[in-house]
């Protein structure tokens, strides 16, 4: 089997290099071998890196039994569990998929419309305006509230403050290149106490999994009929053979969603607040779409305003928090581009390399909203939330509250950035987020009469 061109540089290299710096090695990779390329990496199977819409559509559209992907995820299982959505295939995968991807899309997806509004105000309102402070814990902060409210419909007391506070915990566990690591090194995997960094992350897990048992337990014992929220969904479900999930599929997939639907909304928030504040022509335009709805716009109109999607769009194409799609291992021979790949080979649909080709997005280092009005991309061409079988199932979810709480913060409050130096993408787990937290300066609040707040 004659594999595209790989990188030169040593395996162990080439992994240290992907994990400190994606971006610039993934760039360095196709500009050394072209596209696809090979990437070997110790510990992974073979993997073979795609950019180009031919191929990425061949990979969707495949038969997915044809590949496997979730033994290509294991290292988010020691957070997610065995039993998370990412880590099924087949059968389990389509039945876990079609419980879980209705509660994040039309009118229940809409019911959160306020509730969105509501909790970014709330957590803006706690600024002091004059004092540099970073935005992205502010955009986690919103981001966890508004997951855990879909989730658990809980929004206050002593155990949502504590599954809030240590999730934030965990996910801050993996916030450098560094401490993102430990996912990626199994050796590096050992519980040496409290003050080693594997130790304290499995002491972390531990509380939570009790709280979220504890929760599991009670709905147990005080059934919730309602179906307001996605655990009382998945607690009602029950198999072909009429079986509930077990407590551990419960907290396997109720993790997925916490972490899936919160750093990535976070980040992408966050990077969204400075290219608007960075280029001014951005921020003046969005304001002016803004302005005519006033402050207590229905949420259904904010989700349609075309300027205010495509600044959402862009954000998500120059740096996609996920820049990779899930891995699809070979289980069956195919051929992609000419290339004939065998049982064991790791396809992988680069995010970040398509967003980037020029013959798509002509200059695509610079933040430009308006190649989202001037054409329409193929899903394709188009993937920051992947594609086929695996898309991400929270996509219409995480458009909604980034459009919302941009409009909320924007028609609000009035910040401009601390330092106008460049931002760059750092690594955070298997995500990656604006360096240094994007510092913001809040100058004013739009205080206006007869606004009702909803909090
Ligand atoms: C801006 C925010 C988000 C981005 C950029 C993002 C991106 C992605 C990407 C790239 C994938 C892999 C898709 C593939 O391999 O084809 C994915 C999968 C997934 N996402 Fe998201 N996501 C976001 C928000 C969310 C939210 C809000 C949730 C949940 C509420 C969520 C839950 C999931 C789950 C469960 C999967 C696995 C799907 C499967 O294995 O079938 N994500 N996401």
């Amino acid at each position: 089997m004659q594999l595209p061109k790989s990188p030169k540089a040593l395996p162990l290299i080439q992994l240290i290099q992907g994990i400190a710096n994606p971006f610039e090695y993934l760039e360095a990779a196709v500009q050394e071998c072209g596209e696809p390329f090979t990437m070997r990496s110790p510990g992974f199977p073979i993997s073979v890196v795609f950019s180009n819409p031919e191929a990425i559509q061949q990979i969707f559209t495949a038969d997915p039994n044809c590949f496997e992907t979730g033994s290509g995820n294991r290292i988010m299982q020691p957070v997610l569990g065995e039993n998370s959505l990412i880590h099924l295939d087949g059968r389990p995968h389509q039945r876990q998929r079609k419980l879980l991807t209705p509660p994040f899309h039309g009118e229940r997806m809409r019911t959160y419309g306020t509730i969105i509004c509501d909790i970014a105000e709330k957590v803006m309102n706690e600024w002091t305006t004059g004092n540099p402070r970073a935005i992205h814990p502010s955009m986690q902060e919103i981001s966890l509230r508004v997951i855990l409210k879909a989730v658990f419909g809980l929004d206050e007391g002593e155990r949502f403050e504590q599954i809030r506070q240590q999730l934030s915990s965990m996910l801050d566990s993996f916030n450098s290149p560094l401490s993102s690591s430990l996912l990626f090194f199994p050796f590096l995997q050992h519980d040496l106490g409290d003050w080693s960094p594997w130790g304290r992350f499995l002491r972390r897990r531990q509380e939570i999994d009790e709280l979220l048992y504890a929760e599991i337990r009670e709905r147990h014992e005080q059934p919730d009929r309602s179906g307001n929220d996605i655990l009382s969904l998945m607690m009602l479900a029950r198999d072909e053979d009429g079986q509930p999930m077990t407590d551990s599929e419960l907290r396997d997939e109720l993790m997925t969603l916490l972490f899936g639907g919160h750093e990535t909304t976070a980040s992408s928030l966050a990077w969204a607040l400075y290219w608007i504040h960075h280029l001014p022509e951005v921020r003046d335009k969005l304001l002016q779409e803004l302005e005519p709805l006033g402050r207590d716009a229905d949420p259904n109109e904010i989700a349609r305003l075309p300027y205010l999607s495509a600044v959402c769009s862009e954000t998500l194409r120059i740096y996609p928090t996920v820049f990779f799609s899930l891995p699809r291992i070979v289980k069956s021979p195919i051929e992609v581009m000419g290339y004939q790949f065998e049982p064991g080979i790791m396809l992988a649909a680069c995010i970040y390399l398509t967003h980037h080709r020029e013959d798509l997005y002509p200059e695509p280092k610079r933040f430009k909203p308006e190649r989202f009005l001037e054409r329409q991309f193929s899903p394709y061409e188009y993937l920051p939330f992947g594609g086929g079988s695996r898309r991400c199932i929270g996509y219409a979810f995480a458009l909604f509250e980034m459009k919302l709480v941009l409009a909320t913060v924007l028609s609000r409050f009035q910040f401009s950035l601390a330092d106008n130096g460049p931002v760059k993408p750092v690594r955070r787990g298997i995500t990656t987020t604006p360096s240094g937290g994007v510092p913001m300066i809040l100058t004013n609040k739009l205080e206006k009469a007869n606004t009702p707040v909803h909090v």
